[in-house]
């Protein structure tokens, strides 16, 4: 896995502001020439969003509807690849939950052509930050089967083999 780095030309605080909004924070970046940007506030462009989504190979979903879902999540996070003019989505997560107890991740993605070099790491770790400043004392996710391990790494505890875990699928 390429190091991460820190770049030392940093995007100017107010320039990050200006473009991805209030508490927008650099990411550690693999490659010095890319600047990467965690925003809970730049819009998405829905579009863009479920291209994101359909390139690690998930279905697409009515745009409405994922809107709704993003106007009544609890934090949507876009990792965005730094460009003055032409920002580009390139991950994201986001939670549900009551914001006092308990959250839920959802759509954890990271593109595929910038996957293996620690974002989705960092991107789930930037997540529980908030959710601990927001004082949540309950993450879960469901993970995909081939994710598991993914989580498991990073300090997850797997349910129980059935025991703790019930589901319910409208179709
Ligand atoms: C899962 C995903 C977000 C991981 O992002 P990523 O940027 O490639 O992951 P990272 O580079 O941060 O990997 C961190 C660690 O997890 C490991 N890892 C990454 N993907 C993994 C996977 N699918 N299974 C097991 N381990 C994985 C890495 O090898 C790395 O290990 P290390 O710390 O020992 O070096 C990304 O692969 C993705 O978008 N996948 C498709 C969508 C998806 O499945 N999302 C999760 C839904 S539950």
């Amino acid at each position: 896995m390429p190091k991460i780095v820190i770049s030392t030309f940093s995007i100017p605080s107010e320039v990050l502001e200006e473009i991805y909004g209030r508490g927008a924070r650099e990411c550690p970046s693999p490659n010095e020439q890319l600047k990467l940007v965690f925003s809970q506030e730049r819009p998405f462009d829905l579009v863009e969003l479920e291209q994101l989504l359909e390139s690690v190979g998930w279905n697409r979903r009515p745009i409405r509807r994922v809107r709704r879902a993003l106007d009544n999540s609890l934090l949507k996070i876009g990792l965005w690849r730094h460009d003055p003019k032409y920002p580009r989505l390139i991950g994201f997560v986001r939670c549900t939950g009551d914001g006092i107890l308990d959250a839920t991740v959802w759509d954890l993605a990271v593109h595929p052509l910038y996957q293996g070099t620690g974002l989705g790491k960092q991107l789930m770790s930037y997540t529980l930050e908030l959710l601990r400043i927001m004082g949540v004392e309950k993450v879960t996710l469901f993970a995909d089967p081939g994710v598991v391990s993914f989580y498991e790494k990073q300090g997850w505890i797997l349910e129980p083999k059935g025991h703790r875990c019930a589901f319910w699928y409208a179709t």
